[in-house]
């Protein structure tokens, strides 16, 4: 590929949101509306969302991590209980198990996808009692979820698919959301991801037991459910009608809401996924072009029968065989107006978990070694044909032997 004007006049973030005038126009209609926060907007999202990735139920919330919480609980996540997830992921998928007193376990990930190694969930499935497995779509790759639903009916854990990279992806022919293989699938629409809320989240499943828990535990477990009142001499009047003021409190819940503002940003946004997730897709297929002879670069790959949503782009890069630090590297492509992230830190090795869990370097050696040598690149939306060419030709340039 030939690189020819490779000038920028802007800095480019490894992902940043798209926003044009029709988000805007919907978000202002709500302003202007009598309903701010749990007006209509909400429920229109959520109908969009579960019809769009193809499950029954949607339940919009406050973020991603609010997401993840809310999922523990309709799962009856608890003390003595244990969840099990990769350490290459943002903390939250861990520390979803931990908000509900029970306990995180890991498992390592395979080179292929960044995602879940089944091998290596097998060998702690055998040691231990899971009970909530959460595997991670990582940078939008769908994980080996065939080989996972095998072991989930022969260990009977639950499963959760934290898909906040992955909205736009398919594995096999099923959307990702769409629940086939797992009881619930949780989003974020921080930013940086697929579509955008600002902060935001949803969860979506197809079992309506666990879809009343998400609803009941995202306001505060209080429900207005006038079959289900126990204190019946104060929630009907002398008539037997419900009083109208009347809510009951029957568990420990959360303000988890979104506002119909988020709501209303999120459904506009959603129209345009498939849009964003083709231009990520084209965008990346150029990055494979352009680092193809490129011997210090190791560019994503996508497995046979899924579609790669590319919420990040990530590459391996042997620094060592550079000889310059990934440091270095990041600050030089930050001169160039090119933005560079790693993600993630290994979580065992963060200090919580290591202290908690007596965890140390060489317990997870892949995750470890993908750490070492991952560098997330722009990849976003609205990123130009001429900033691609300039990202392609700087990282060739500075990752390269002089
Ligand atoms: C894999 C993964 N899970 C969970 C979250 C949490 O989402 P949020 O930031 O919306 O709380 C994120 C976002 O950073 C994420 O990348």
């Amino acid at each position: 590929m030939k690189y020819n004007n490779t000038k920028i006049n802007r800095f480019l973030p490894y992902s940043r949101q798209f926003i044009d005038s029709r988000d805007i126009k919907e978000v202002t209609k709500v302003l202007k509306s009598d309903f701010i926060t749990q007006g209509p907007r909400i429920s229109i999202f959520e109908k969009n969302f579960a019809k769009y990735v193809g499950a029954k139920y949607a339940v919009a919330c406050a973020t991603g991590t609010a997401a993840l919480h809310l999922s523990c609980q309709a799962l009856e996540l608890g003390p003595g209980k244990k969840l099990l997830t990769t350490p290459i992921t943002f903390v939250a998928s861990a520390n979803c198990a931990q908000f509900v007193g029970a306990d995180t376990f890991f498992a390592d990930i395979d080179l292929i996808n960044y995602c879940i190694s089944p091998k290596s969930l097998e060998q702690k499935l055998k040691k231990n009692k899971i009970d909530v497995v959460v595997v991670v779509h990582m940078s939008g790759h769908p994980a080996n979820l065939e080989e996972i639903f095998k072991l989930k009916k022969k260990y009977k854990f639950k499963l959760i698919e934290d898909a906040c990279h992955a909205l736009g992806g398919f594995y096999k022919k099923a959307k990702i959301g769409s629940c086939k293989y797992s009881e619930i699938s949780t989003f974020s629409f921080h930013p940086v991801k697929p579509i955008t809320t600002g902060e935001g989240g949803m969860i979506t499943t197809n079992n309506i037991q666990i879809y009343k828990s998400l609803l009941k535990f995202r306001t505060h477990g209080i429900h207005k459910n006038k079959n289900d009142f126990i204190n019946k001499d104060m929630a009907f009047d002398k008539n037997g009608n419900v009083n109208s003021w009347y809510y009951e409190m029957n568990a420990l819940g959360f303000n988890y809401r979104i506002t119909d503002i988020q709501a209303a940003l999120g459904d506009s946004q959603l129209k345009k996924i498939d849009k964003f997730t083709k231009k990520r897709r084209q965008t990346a297929k150029i990055y494979n072009a352009g680092f193809l002879k490129n011997k210090l670069i190791k560019v994503p790959k996508e497995c046979h029968g899924v579609i790669h949503a590319y919420h990040l782009y990530t590459i391996l890069v042997n620094f060592k065989k550079l000889g310059k630090s990934r440091n270095e590297v990041m600050l030089e492509l930050k001169k160039n107006n090119i933005g560079t992230q790693v993600l993630y830190i290994p979580v065992h090795l963060q200090p919580y978990y290591a202290k908690k869990y007596n965890y140390k370097k060489g317990h997870f050696r892949v995750a470890e070694k993908y750490y070492q040598n991952c560098l997330s690149i722009p990849i976003f939306a609205d990123l130009k044909k001429h900033e691609i060419s300039h990202v392609l030709s700087k990282i060739n340039l500075i990752i390269s032997h002089k």
